[in-house]
């Protein structure tokens, strides 16, 4: 599968940094972390998701008090499987007062943790480590938050495929079992009126992850997309809204 060969190539690449520029930041790598310098991913990941965010603020800011209505409140993001961090502490360094960032990767969690305390904002990343939602317990089980997202390992592996490494398992997940947990229990974790999202990408299986959705009683809508060229190929990248109705997988407007 050529996504666990970029997997292999990422971890073991010599010109690999300790330290990368993304966003016009300076950002720690540690080893056996998904690498975003090796993949376009991350940076139109946080294209999107600041761009969808940035006009939610403004709709809040026009509406009146409903469900968008947020004005002059500041945000919570739960970021499922944070990496580095970079979307985490971009998060905190561009208005959520509240970010927790989980990964099940310990050292993706250190790794967050390291940049946070790099960019100051130690006060306001939590750090977690553990598969999908679990580690919210350690937080007491009951924090809600506006955003729940997760730039996910968005190729599908065979069901029974075993992991050779963790680092895969930024790559690919086995089966959707994974996206199926997420896409079922992410909006146990919102706050009234707050979003579960899902970075994803024409990489991943779209037909099955709706056909997953739809057995979890979710539905999908694209929020915002982007065509990138990453190599020989053109990949088209996706922020996704997953909803709490079923709806049907077609642009936002
Ligand atoms: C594509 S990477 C994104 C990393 C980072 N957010 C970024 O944008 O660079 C997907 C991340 O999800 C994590 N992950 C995979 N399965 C997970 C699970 N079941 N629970 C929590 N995190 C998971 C991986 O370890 C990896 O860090």
């Amino acid at each position: 599968m050529r996504s666990l060969r970029r997997s292999a190539e990422s971890l073991h690449r010599p010109d690999r940094p300790d330290v990368f520029v993304l966003d016009g930041r300076e950002w720690d790598l540690l080893d056996g972390v998904f690498a975003p310098p090796f993949s376009a991913s991350t940076g139109v990941a946080m294209e999107l998701l600041a761009a969808e965010q940035h006009a939610a603020a403004g709709a809040g800011k026009q509406g009146t008090r409903g469900k968008q209505g947020r004005q002059g409140r500041r945000r919570s993001l739960l970021e499922i499987g944070c990496g580095t961090g970079v979307i985490a502490v971009t998060a905190a360094l561009t208005g959520h007062d509240r970010v927790v960032a989980s990964d099940i990767s310990p050292q993706a969690a250190r790794n967050t943790a390291l940049n946070a305390a790099r960019h100051g904002v130690s006060d306001r990343v939590r750090t977690l480590c553990g598969d999908l939602f679990a580690p919210l317990a350690e937080l007491g089980g009951d924090e809600r938050f506006d955003t729940v997202y997760w730039h996910s390992n968005f190729v599908k592996a065979p069901e029974h495929y075993v992991y050779g490494s963790m680092h895969e398992r930024a790559y690919v997940d086995a089966g959707y079992a994974a996206h199926r947990r997420y896409l079922a229990g992410a909006h146990d974790h919102l706050a009234p009126g707050g979003r579960v999202l899902l970075h994803f990408s024409d990489r991943g299986d779209v037909l099955g992850l709706r056909r997953t959705a739809r057995e979890c009683g979710r539905g999908l809508r694209v929020l915002r997309s982007r065509r990138v060229r990453e190599g020989q190929e053109t990949v088209e990248h996706m922020l996704l809204e997953v909803t709490a109705a079923r709806a049907a997988l077609r642009p936002a407007a």
